[in-house]
């Protein structure tokens, strides 16, 4: 009974305005693929603060290998103000990105016509570069602990875990992936790390990108310390094409891509299993937004972006692409701003214009 759909998809609106984003994701997702002749279903899964609160766990037993079982995940933004700190980022975001060994995670940052930038004068033609960053090792593995806790004489200690095949997969997959992408200004790979002062882990990775960069010669392999990277971000963001870099660094520097493509109303991101047969998950870098809940005044663009990485990656890349081009017409073309209640339309009014400006790609 499923296996005849060609897309079989978990969602996971969670909470806040997530499921508002989410509505309007899938408003879309419904409208490209009568257009773009392709069936798919999907199931809604309750995952969250909400959740949390009403059952006492996180994810229930089962719940990873059920998502396991479809073609990829779609998360709207888990956060409760009443769910303490971690409790969510922990058992959902950080469960399903390493139980499902999606250890890559994709972050566009694309200035879309009409969009706002904070950085002065700088146009849609000098914001565009992807970070890639790596999703299961460094400093989120949770490796550490205390020593004499609660005392005068306390020690903390948090360790950053990088190993070869760690790294070794997310280099290729970024050399691979800028090899695809063949920005016609030129093939340049990055990566960003702290070669100067973590002389370990990041010598690990610094020595695994240049004998990788061996079988790349059509791209350049270049290197930033990070917060050179953070410098040039701002100063000059026309220099990057992709970025390869570890996890805690590509989680502070893809917040400062954020920002500069227009906030977290725009900027989307995807938890990937290049495995094949593995399952991704593609999700609004923004957050649940509590404040906003029920107004119809949150931004969908980024949901909407996320949903066409999504189809991108489970091979509809005509669907993604189009999606994409939509949102420029959109934002180019219609909305007066990116914030929250300043769009000049209410959140499914958004999602409508995109499906327009789908209909209307398909009568050229
Ligand atoms: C992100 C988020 C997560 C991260 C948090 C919520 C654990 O900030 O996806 O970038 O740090 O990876
Ligand atoms: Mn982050």
């Amino acid at each position: 009974m499923v296996a005849n759909k060609e897309l079989r998809l978990a969602v996971i609106p969670g909470d806040g305005t997530g499921p508002e984003v989410t509505a309007e994701a899938l408003k879309v997702l419904r409208a490209i693929s009568e257009l773009e002749s392709f069936t798919f279903e999907m199931e809604e899964l309750p995952y969250g603060g909400e959740y949390y609160l009403r059952t006492g766990e996180v994810l229930p037993e089962g719940a990873i290998d059920h998502l396991r079982s479809f073609d990829a995940i779609f998360l709207g933004a888990v956060g409760h103000p009443d769910v303490p700190p971690g409790t969510l980022e922990k058992g959902l975001l950080l469960e399903i990105r390493f139980q499902l060994d999606q250890y890559i995670n994709l972050r566009p940052v694309k200035l879309y016509p009409g969009v706002e930038t904070p950085l002065a004068g700088k146009q849609p033609e000098d914001i565009d570069f992807v970070v890639v960053r790596e999703n299961t090792e460094d400093l989120y593995c949770g490796v550490g602990g205390f020593l004499r806790k609660g005392t005068p004489d306390e020690v903390a200690m948090q360790t950053a875990v990088y190993t070869r095949k760690g790294c070794e997969r997310c280099i290729r997959w970024a050399f691979e992936y800028t090899r695809r992408r063949n920005n016609p200004k030129g093939k340049r790979l990055t990566l960003v790390a702290k070669t100067n002062v973590l002389t370990f882990g990041h010598d690990l990775w610094d020595r695994t990108f240049r004998e990788i960069a061996e079988e790349y010669a059509d791209v350049e392999a270049d290197y930033n310390h990070v917060d050179a990277c953070c410098m040039w971000m701002v100063k000059n963001p026309e220099y990057y094409d992709v970025i390869v870099t570890t996890n805690m660094f590509g989680d502070i520097i893809t917040d400062l891509g954020a920002m500069i493509q227009g906030g977290m109303g725009v900027a989307a991101g995807g938890n990937i299993n290049p495995q094949p047969g593995g399952c991704s998950m593609f999700e609004p870098m923004g957050g649940s937004a509590p404040k906003y809940t029920g107004q119809g005044v949150i931004n969908p663009i980024a949901a909407i972006s996320a949903m066409s990485m999504l189809l991108e990656h489970t091979g509809h890349q005509a669907a993604g692409r189009r999606i994409w081009q939509a949102v420029q017409t959109v934002t180019g073309t219609k909305m007066k701003s990116q914030a929250a209640g300043k769009m000049g339309y209410s959140t499914s009014e958004v999602g409508d214009l995109v499906v327009e400006a789908l209909r209307e790609q398909d009568q050229t």
